[in-house]
């Protein structure tokens, strides 16, 4: 553990303009530095640095934070690590905080835990490789054509058809039965300990730094379950884990895109074939967490799951995810009837790369299964065909990108844009996006929102009059969640290290991007008259407000008064008018 003291002392030594310059070229413009962001491609520089503030934000890609946030993200560390890089650059000396008592039983745990998995690897590596039990797995495995540089560098083993070898070779190396308990790897009965594997092909899973967090274990024939994974434990966690990816790493680095998989096999067949920046899920459906891992090392990424229905499945709801944190998604189209391993073993990695370089953008993928399905021959089809689409649509984040889909997507089913839009429910309905203004900064009037959160920011006075009025009267969705964070951390101290360090600890990515975006683009204000811009947003709010009920009004009008919509937004309404009589 670093202390906190530490930390604060690093990041006062270095100035954010000093940390960023080893990576990006800056020249000064106004308040803030300018440079090409190095998080995405870009001609014209959008990356902007505040000095005062201690914060970056890129108005291209909506990256943003403080130093220790720029060195995680550009480096790919973890926190600490970042702060340890800086602490160098900063000659400081970091000695790390002694631990309390249940700190240091926890690690004491984890080194149990991963000594564990260690000697569990080993030991099925050992069955696989000598003596008469392996022969079955090695039979398969030559098979299956995986051939012993491959099968070390997944460290691949077996499990023994034995009631109880593990535990056996657990207790010989004096390990406490019940720490490995908990890994799930063996379990109690009656009759006592046993294995959980037994006759199965074991892939160790690594996180990203190569250690073993769990396993998973391959029958040899057609038994089902065709697999079985160890439980979550406090070392694994399914939905936050993607396997190869410690193997993968270099190769992201290198190409800044990866590629996606289902299957361990799947995964296995593409290493061995070179293409190594590629990683899979375990047995799990793709989560936000993965998604948020992947945006953390690559700037890209391809799908490539089965191309039977429940791969196109994965494929659409995986699309949805990477929307929504904004990575650029791709889908590699398989022969009908390949996976992956099938694939590759009877094509050459040439034809592979041919596919990869063929893969469409998700969104496009998605629209043209649509009407694969249900062809666009009636306005019944049509409408259902859209109504799919248009959740999904809202979630593109990049406007010209949206604008190409519109047309395309208006080619394709033969409708207006105008039709589209309609279907849409109109701008006004739609969550207001942060991404719409990105290439603006905020002037007053332009967005009301980012106008008052500056407000709040840079005049004491006005913060005491938004509270007053309370924040739920001028702020709603992110803002609001912003807004009261920044009172807590502003209150007692207007120091700028208190909120620098306030972008270390939001982990929400759209309140990340909204807060470093306010930070850098609110110089605007800094010579103005705090009162008539509160006014003055007081009563753009209230005209906008005003309308977006009218709008709803006349929804309501023509929709069925027993649907959902319905009754959503008449809540909508009801909470507009409330809001709009407070001020
Ligand atoms: P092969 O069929 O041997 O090539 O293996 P594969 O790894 O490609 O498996 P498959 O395509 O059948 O399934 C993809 C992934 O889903 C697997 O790698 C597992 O992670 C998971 N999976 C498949 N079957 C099961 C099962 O029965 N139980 C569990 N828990 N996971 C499974
Ligand atoms: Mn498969």
């Amino acid at each position: 553990m670093i202390p906190e003291e530490k930390v604060r002392e690093v990041a006062e030594r270095l100035s954010i303009v000093e940390v960023v310059s080893d990576y990006v070229q800056l020249r000064r413009a106004g308040g803030n530095f300018l440079g090409l962001c190095p998080f995405h491609n870009e001609k014209t520089p959008s990356f902007n640095v505040n000095p005062a503030r201690e914060i970056f934000h890129c108005f291209g890609c909506g990256a943003g934070g403080n130093a220790f946030s720029f060195v995680m993200k550009i480096e790919g560390v973890s926190f600490p690590e970042a702060v340890k890089l800086l602490a160098r650059k900063a000659g400081i000396e970091i000695e790390e905080r002694q631990l309390t008592p249940s700190e240091k039983k926890s690690q004491d745990e984890y080194t149990q835990f991963l000594r564990i998995n260690d000697l569990t690897t080993s030991y099925y590596r050992s069955v696989l490789l000598n003596g008469q039990e392996g022969e079955p797995a090695r039979q398969y495995l030559v098979n299956r054509s995986v051939e012993s540089n491959i099968s070390e560098a997944y460290r691949l083993g077996f499990a023994p058809d034995r009631r109880d070898g593990l535990v056996k070779h657990l207790k010989n190396n004096g390990v406490d039965l019940d720490c490995a308990l908990k890994l799930g790897i063996i379990r109690k009965s009656d009759a006592g300990w046993y294995d959980l594997f037994r006759n199965r092909l074991i892939f160790p899973i690594r996180d990203a730094r190569g250690q073993v967090i769990a396993f998973a274990g391959r029958v040899l024939d057609a038994a089902l379950p065709k697999y079985i994974n160890s439980p979550e434990s406090p070392l694994y966690h399914k939905s936050s884990v993607l396997f190869g990816l410690d193997m993968a790493l270099p190769s992201i680095r290198t190409g800044s895109s990866v590629i996606i998989v289902e299957g361990y096999f799947d995964h296995l067949a593409l290493y061995r074939a070179g293409v190594q920046n590629v990683v899979a899920t375990c047995g799990t459906a793709l989560t936000g967490t993965h998604a948020g891992l992947i945006k953390r090392h690559a700037e890209r990424v391809y799908t490539l799951f089965d191309s039977d229905n429940a791969g196109k499945k994965a494929t659409i709801r995986s699309m949805e995810l990477f929307l929504e944190q904004r990575i650029p998604a791709y889908v590699i189209s398989l022969p009908a009837g390949d996976d992956p391993d099938s694939f590759l073993a009877g094509n050459s990695s040439e034809a592979f790369a041919a596919l990869r370089d063929k893969a469409r953008p998700a969104f496009e993928y998605f629209v043209r299964s649509l009407l694969a399905e249900t062809a666009p021959d009636s306005v019944d089809s049509k409408v259902r065909i859209i109504d799919d689409i248009v959740p999904r649509f809202r979630k593109i984040a990049d406007s010209v990108e949206r604008d190409l889909y519109e047309k395309e997507i208006c080619r394709l089913l033969g409708i207006t844009v105008h039709a589209f839009r309609k279907r849409m429910g109109g701008g006004s309905l739609s969550k207001p996006s942060i991404t719409e203004n990105q290439n603006k900064p905020a002037l007053p009037g332009n967005n009301i929102q980012d106008t008052l959160l500056a407000l709040l920011l840079n005049y004491p006075e006005a913060r005491v009059e938004i509270v007053r009025a309370g924040l739920e009267t001028f702020f709603m969705d992110d803002y609001l969640e912003l807004a009261q964070l920044l009172l807590d951390t502003l209150d007692g101290s207007d120091s700028s290290q208190a909120l620098s360090h306030l972008a270390e600890t939001l982990d929400k990515p759209e309140l990340k991007t909204l807060f470093s975006r306010i930070m850098v683009s609110d110089g605007y204000l800094a010579d103005i008259e705090w009162r008539s811009v509160l006014d003055q947003c007081t009563r753009s709010q209230e005209k906008k407000q005003l309308s977006s009920i009218r709008d709803i009004a006349a929804r309501l009008a023509v929709l069925d008064a027993n649907s959902d919509e319905y009754e959503q937004l008449l809540k909508q309404a009801d909470s507009l008018r409330t809001r709009k009589s407070k001020l």
